[in-house]
């Protein structure tokens, strides 16, 4: 979920808007708004479905000087609108955002609030029904108050809290656990937001807020506090991002100029991490570390995971440091059995998804080196973490990711060259990075620009079946899983990435007349035996096709790539994978760059 915040600004009601169609990327089943005009008035507004239907619901009276905003990805109960946010206390003085999960929701609500009738079935309101027991019931502030029910809150949970008490309607009360929420400092008004950029558009300048802080904004001051209500001070910082990158141009959907866009980043990749004479400029304080480390592990989630399984063969190959991935949010309950000397790689797009925060904040505590590899400078898991590479990849919007992926595996290649280079290694030195990369743009640049063919083969083969299958081996295979993730998740193709030479140990029984199987041949020392995987799948009736590099390509293969170095082959082989995906999508007309259930960025575990 997103939440957004103003004080001080007849702009309130724009400014709520605007923010929560930047986070929009957060979730988008349901949002609302809150808003106080500091004079008597004030306007809850609710509304199932995306931001637009909000807006549409905003008549010119709804003004104010203050508010609060919301847009949802339900965790508890379905995104109607009675589970929108704002949720309020039962006497309409206090109303909450909320992004996270209560975990111990249900016991304070059998213990303090037996006697309240509750209107949805969130955990957010039993907060703010609890806040207004404790100020009616019991007498207090509404900070006390606060501060009581924050104590109660388990530490297991989740939350990024915005409330607002219509009795002091220029003030706006924050705290967070785990889940990210940052304070913008306007002119003469002052802000909150899950991100940096839902309020780029007022301000570049932030103040960070702790986990376990009680934050009160008022229009011209922002007082921070701990729980125990010692007072802080925090400097702000500033983010240099130009607001208008988010927007789509000409383009029907994001996701389209975000593939378009990947020829664009690696480029820049080579302009920030690669000097005039291919060297790369890595911090040497990172290399030093990651030296030091006898295993190296990347965490990561979706999309992340997998350029995180093209990272470990970079890495094993290059640097030649045994590497190991996982998966977040079981990295963060069923840890393995770790080396002495660990490093950790942490890939995440956004910087704040909250699986691989856990893992991080476990990694902290024991005071292990760590690397956030992120699209976001200053999220949560950049600001964390011992170091931080950027990649400079330009805000994704769309929830599938493309241009990221592509990003986190052209920096992985850049550092494992630095890291092996700098432990002398021969493997490392051949590696001719920089012309690599620039090969790959030119690469992609073809490929994105063969969209009718690649949209003629969707149509045809992806359009109509219920079930797929990507397939191949090695590096080929973690392409395969990135490949059939971008078809499950926005075509709702029931899509599997295969290994290919095990799919004749059980999986091969779900082929059928039709069933479309994709191979992946990029690797000289498997092509022939994914070429006789996908024989075998043929001749049970799969109708096959082939996405295969031009030194391996044979007359008949589906989509040729360029060659490249076939250590960053995935850097090709996945983008017609995320054509064929969008064109798919496209094809059976749904929403690509919002689809059904999912959020861009994944702030609850
Ligand atoms: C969500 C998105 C995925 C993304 C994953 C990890 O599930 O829908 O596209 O890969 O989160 O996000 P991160 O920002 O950590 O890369």
């Amino acid at each position: 979920c997103g939440i957004v915040g103003v004080t001080g600004t007849n702009k309130t009601v724009s400014i709520l808007i605007d923010g929560l169609k930047r986070l929009e990327y957060r979730g988008y089943d349901s949002a609302g708004i809150y808003v106080n005009d500091q004079a008597g008035k004030d306007f809850l507004i609710k509304r199932a479905g995306r931001i637009t239907n909000l807006e549409a619901a905003l008549t010119p009276e709804v003004q104010g000087m203050a508010g609060i905003g919301h847009t949802r990805w339900a965790t508890h109960g379905e995104p109607n609108q009675a589970n929108a946010h704002p949720q309020y206390s039962a006497d309409k003085r206090f109303y909450l955002v909320h992004n996270g999960v209560i975990e111990n929701y249900k016991d304070l609500k059998e213990e303090y609030l037996s006697d309240v009738k509750f209107k949805s079935q969130t955990d957010t309101e039993v907060i703010v029904q609890l806040v207004d027991k404790f100020v009616t019931a019991y007498d207090m502030d509404t900070k006390a108050a606060l501060l009581k029910v924050l104590r109660l809150i388990s530490r297991d949970s989740s939350y990024a809290f915005a409330l607002m008490d219509k009795e002091q309607p220029d003030t706006l009360y924050v705290a967070k656990n785990k889940s990210p929420l940052l304070v913008g400092i306007g002119k003469g008004y002052n802000m909150v937001g899950s991100d940096a950029l839902s309020m780029l558009n007022e301000t570049n300048e932030f103040m960070e807020i702790e986990d376990h802080e009680l934050v009160i904004v008022q229009p011209d001051h922002v007082t921070i506090e701990s729980f125990d209500n010692e007072e802080k001070h925090r400097d702000t910082f500033t983010v240099d991002m130009d607001p208008n990158a988010a927007d789509k141009g000409a383009y029907p959907f994001y996701m389209l100029k975000e593939i378009d866009e990947q020829p664009a980043v690696m480029r820049r990749l080579v302009q920030e991490y690669l000097g005039a004479n291919g060297k790369p400029q890595i911090d040497e304080k990172l290399l030093a570390q990651m030296q030091e480390a006898d295993h190296l592990y990347i965490v990561g989630a979706g999309t992340s995971y997998h350029a995180g399984l093209v990272g470990a063969r970079l890495f094993e190959r290059f640097a030649q440091i045994p590497t190991s991935v996982h998966i977040s949010s079981e990295f963060a309950y069923e840890q393995p059995l770790l080396s002495k000397k660990p490093f950790f790689i942490f890939l995440s797009q956004s910087g704040e998804t909250a699986d691989s925060r856990e893992v991080l904040v476990h990694v902290n505590e024991n005071k292990w080196p760590s690397l956030t590899i992120t699209n976001v400078d200053k999220s949560t898991l950049s600001r964390e973490a011992t170091h931080t590479l950027l990649l400079y990849a330009g805000p994704e919007i769309a929830v599938a990711s493309t241009k990221a992926y592509t990003a986190q595996v052209a920096v992985e290649a850049i550092l494992a060259k630095a890291l092996g280079e700098y432990l002398g290694l021969e493997a490392a030195q051949k590696f001719d990075v920089k012309d690599e990369l620039a090969k790959v743009a030119n690469g992609m640049q073809a490929l994105v620009d063969s969209k009718d063919e690649i949209e003629a083969i969707a149509s045809h083969a992806l359009s109509k079946p219920r079930n797929a299958f990507y397939i191949g081996r090695g590096l080929d295979w973690s392409v395969s899983l990135e490949a059939a993730l971008k078809l499950k998740e926005i075509s709702y193709v029931q899509a599997e990435g295969f290994a290919s030479g095990e799919l004749k140990h059980g999986t091969i029984a779900l082929i059928e007349k039709n069933t479309p199987v994709i191979g992946i041949i990029t690797q000289s020392r498997t092509a022939g035996l994914t070429r006789s995987n996908l024989e075998e799948t043929a001749a049970r009736g799969a109708n096959i096709l082939t996405i295969a590099s031009r030194h391996l390509a044979k007359e008949d293969d589906s989509i040729i790539l360029p060659d490249v170095d076939e250590m960053i082959s995935p850097l090709l082989s996945v983008v017609p994978a995320q054509l064929l995906a969008y064109y798919t999508s496209l094809g059976k007309g749904l929403d690509v760059d919002k689809p059904r259930n999912l959020a861009k960025s994944v702030t609850v575990q």
